[in-house]
């Protein structure tokens, strides 16, 4: 299956993501995980998205879009992906759209999770992620056993530099401005799927599979 997650800032993307990646045998896509790693390991190209992400405004598309068709012509994403935070926009989206037709391929579903901003505001300001194997928790919804340690792996946990406040209601203007525009660009298209991404995290991710199961093949 080719599928796209899209939803705000904290709808819970990163979070079903892993578990959805996982039931469909595909790999996790994530961008924003893909320039943390950059930013981290202080390549060139984390040297130029980091600036951008601390303020909460997207990496400029050129760079977005060359990393993206890189990782998509690895060996295991031949079979079928799962992107998180690609496309962003509407360029985004049409450059994806013409590469895959090149490939004699398409999307076949756009997964919209749908949540409100105060909700969002209140997942950000909680959320804590692996810093060795990435897994996303919440200091009250989704906490580990141990304060600052993820159950999986032992590692540390950290808060990302943009789960500020101000920062994250800069995230969310530009997620309405330029990547909203996307829910009708797909709707258009026929293969945008909206869920009520509110409620409890294995809940979603039921719902989530259900909503998929007429797209696997
Ligand atoms: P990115 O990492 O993609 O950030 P985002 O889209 O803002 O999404 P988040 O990762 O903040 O949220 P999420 O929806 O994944 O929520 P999560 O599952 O973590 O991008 C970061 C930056 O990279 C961008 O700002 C931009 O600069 C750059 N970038 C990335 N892609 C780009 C692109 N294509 N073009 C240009 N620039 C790009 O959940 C959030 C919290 O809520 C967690 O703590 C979680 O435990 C909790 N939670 C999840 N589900 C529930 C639930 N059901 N109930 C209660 N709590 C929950």
């Amino acid at each position: 299956m080719r599928l796209v997650l899209v939803g705000p800032p904290g709808a819970g993307k990163g979070t079903q993501a892993q578990f959805i990646a996982s039931h469909l045998s595909i790999p996790k896509i994530s961008t924003g995980d893909i320039f943390r790693y950059n930013v981290s390991t202080g390549t060139e190209l984390g040297k130029q998205a980091k600036a951008y992400m601390g303020r909460g405004d997207l990496v400029p598309d050129e760079i977005t879009i060359a990393m993206v068709v890189a990782r998509l012509q690895e060996p295991d994403a031949q079979s079928g992906f799962l992107l998180d935070g690609f496309p962003r926009n509407v360029p985004q989206a049409e450059v994806l759209r013409k590469l895959l037709a090149e490939w004699d391929t398409r999307l076949d579903v756009v997964l919209e999770l749908v949540v409100d901003d105060d909700e969002v505001v209140r997942r950000l300001s909680g959320r804590r992620t692996c810093r060795q194997c990435g897994r996303i928790w919440h200091v009250l919804f989704e906490p580990p056993a141990r304060a600052g340690i993820c159950d999986d792996c032992n590692g540390e946990l950290f808060q990302r530099d943009d789960d500020r406040e101000q920062t994250i209601r800069h995230r969310l203007d530009v997620y309405a401005e330029q990547t909203q525009p996307l829910i009708a660009f797909y709707a258009d298209d026929g293969i945008l799927l909206g869920i009520d991404a509110t409620g409890p995290v294995e809940e979603i991710t039921e719902r989530a599979m259900s909503a998929l199961r007429r797209f696997i093949r």
